[in-house]
């Protein structure tokens, strides 16, 4: 059976003091769960808060994005190795956010994914379509390229040590979750699409849905047969909320 994982996504959110609290609570909240893998990907001036805070802990932590180069003139980037040295077991690759406002292309997503692996972190790779492509019944092309792009430059084993989210732009923030019918639909194609180039390995992905996740909604995505778990954005900065929805991914 897979393993569960629930990732905090903080994005450009949070201050020392409010992370301090945080963090607490997480690290005493989580230390009980059974068959779910918690983290949480917080901004880069707060990865020593974390380590801080977690290390001896069950929660793990992670960058939201990495520099697709190795050390060098990169003004403003941070590398996987930084991350690797700041304890970090996930990398978040290729979000909506990074893909439109900061406009990453696939390729740019594809070459991140694959230094982030090769620092030995475990890539959060995320994919997913606008509400004009969901329209358009492009949803599946879109999300298929998505992954293709990656596929293609690292190879399928690749996705063997990554695991793959899946985030409806349109739910991000929003407030407008998928319906657990529309998520596991998407899932199962990512899974099967997978499975064509690699049967074992695609059982064994974790899939993670995204998209205004919350207490109230996670325990009917969690039943899908194909979603593995979460990428938290708004609700991982309320303590009782991530950890709701943490204890929602349990598996005793
Ligand atoms: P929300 O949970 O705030 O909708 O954000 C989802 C997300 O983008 C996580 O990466």
């Amino acid at each position: 059976m897979r393993g569960r994982l629930v990732a905090g996504n903080w994005k450009c959110n949070g201050n020392l003091g409010a992370n301090q609290a945080l963090l607490a609570a997480l690290r005493d909240g989580l230390a009980q769960l059974r068959g779910v893998e918690c983290s949480v990907c917080v901004p880069y001036p707060y990865l020593t808060q974390a380590q801080q805070a977690l290390t001896g802990s069950t929660t793990v932590w992670g960058g939201q994005d990495l520099s697709q180069f190795g050390a060098g003139a990169y003004t403003g980037a941070v590398s996987a190795d930084m991350l690797v040295e700041f304890g970090c077991r996930h990398a978040v690759v290729g979000h909506s956010e990074r893909r439109s406002i900061f406009g990453e292309s696939d390729a740019v997503v594809a070459a991140k994914f694959e230094v982030a692996l090769k620092a030995g972190l475990t890539p959060i790779l995320c994919v997913g379509e606008t509400l004009q492509e969901r329209e358009s019944n492009v949803t599946e092309a879109v999300v298929g390229r998505q992954l293709a792009a990656v596929i293609d430059k690292s190879g399928v084993a690749a996705l063997g040590k990554a695991v793959v989210a899946y985030e409806p732009v349109w739910a991000i923030g929003t407030g407008k979750t998928a319906t657990p019918q529309q998520a596991q639909a998407v899932h199962a194609f990512i899974r099967g699409s997978v499975a064509a180039q690699d049967r074992a390995l695609a059982d064994g992905l974790r899939i993670l849905y995204g998209g205004s996740v919350k207490a109230s909604n996670a325990a009917e995505l969690f039943t899908m047969n194909d979603i593995d778990g979460g990428l938290i954005g708004g609700a991982s900065l309320v303590a009782e909320e991530f950890l709701a929805i943490c204890r929602a991914a349990e598996r005793r």
